[in-house]
């Protein structure tokens, strides 16, 4: 009998790590957690748990996976969404920028997943494992000047491969998502101080208008539920058709 359509989108059951929605732990470096957090578990009571921790603090990591096993008594998937952007001229870096962004965007988000996919082994779960990467990985934002981050992305990618290749054998999958420009607060505090970057947002992709978190959950429930079942290895592009544009445009900065 073949599956209902529904349920290859369904997320009913699973229970699912999100760092920075099913049973979802969240975990963020802020102490207590932001206004998104509370409306959604205003709207889902029970379903969302909240687990303060920095992603490059190795034992407060470690702690924090083993509330959330603790807790939650079986993970079927996680997101690794924390990350931090520096934006500015390459000849402007400093050692200690390179430094912490690859801490919180490589480091942090490694270990997160060694932590996830170590639980999956033991539990024999063939699990999902999605990592926000980003389109720098692929070509240049316009309008931005993110060597680091890039790099640090582009890590991202390559560790999903070799890892979505080392964990087929288990069943379990990873994939990544790469939104283009969404208007989140890292996008967002970096136009703060460039305000022509605005324009660019909205015009550069090809869809004419920048991106929103929410046209990135058809993507996590995709690659996170059943849907999705054969796919391993894959860089899902969430970017209103950036990647496939000229990347020619012309910055008013
Ligand atoms: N906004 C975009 O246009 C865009 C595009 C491509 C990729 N991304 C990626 O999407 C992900 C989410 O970013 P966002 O746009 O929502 O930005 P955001 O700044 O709103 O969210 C990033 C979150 O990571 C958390 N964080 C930072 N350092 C941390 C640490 N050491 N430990 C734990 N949590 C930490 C922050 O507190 C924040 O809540 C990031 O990985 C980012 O690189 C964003």
């Amino acid at each position: 009998m073949p599956e209902p359509i529904n349920s290859l989108l369904s997320l009913a059951g699973r229970v699912v790590i999100v760092t920075a929605g099913a049973t979802v732990a969240v975990t963020d470096i802020l102490k207590t957690p932001g206004k998104e957090f509370i409306s959604c578990q205003a709207e889902s009571p029970g379903r969302l748990s909240y687990y303060s921790c920095d992603v490059t603090n190795q034992a407060l990591l470690a702690q924090a996976f083993e509330a959330k096993f603790r807790d939650l008594k079986r993970v079927d998937g996680i997101i690794t969404a924390a990350g931090i952007c520096i934006d500015k001229p390459f000849l402007k870096h400093t050692w200690e920028d390179v430094q912490r962004q690859q801490a919180v965007n490589e480091t942090g988000t490694f270990f997160a997943v060694q932590h996830a996919v170590r639980y999956m082994k033991e539990h024999g779960i063939k699990g999902s494992v999605v990592m926000i990467c980003s389109q720098t990985a692929q070509h240049v934002s316009p309008g931005h000047q993110l060597t680091g981050y890039a790099g640090s992305k582009g890590f991202v990618l390559s560790f999903a491969r070799n890892l979505a290749h080392e964990l087929a054998p288990d069943g379990i999958r990873v994939n990544t998502i790469s939104p283009g420009y969404i208007a989140t607060t890292m996008n967002l505090s970096i136009a703060a101080r460039r305000p022509g970057l605005n324009r660019i947002f909205n015009e550069a992709p090809p869809m004419s208008r920048v991106g929103t978190p929410d046209d990135l959950k058809g993507a996590a429930l995709y690659l996170l539920g059943d849907g999705s079942s054969y796919v391993t290895g894959l860089d899902l592009v969430v970017d209103g058709g950036m990647g496939v544009s000229s990347g020619n445009f012309k910055s008013s900065l």
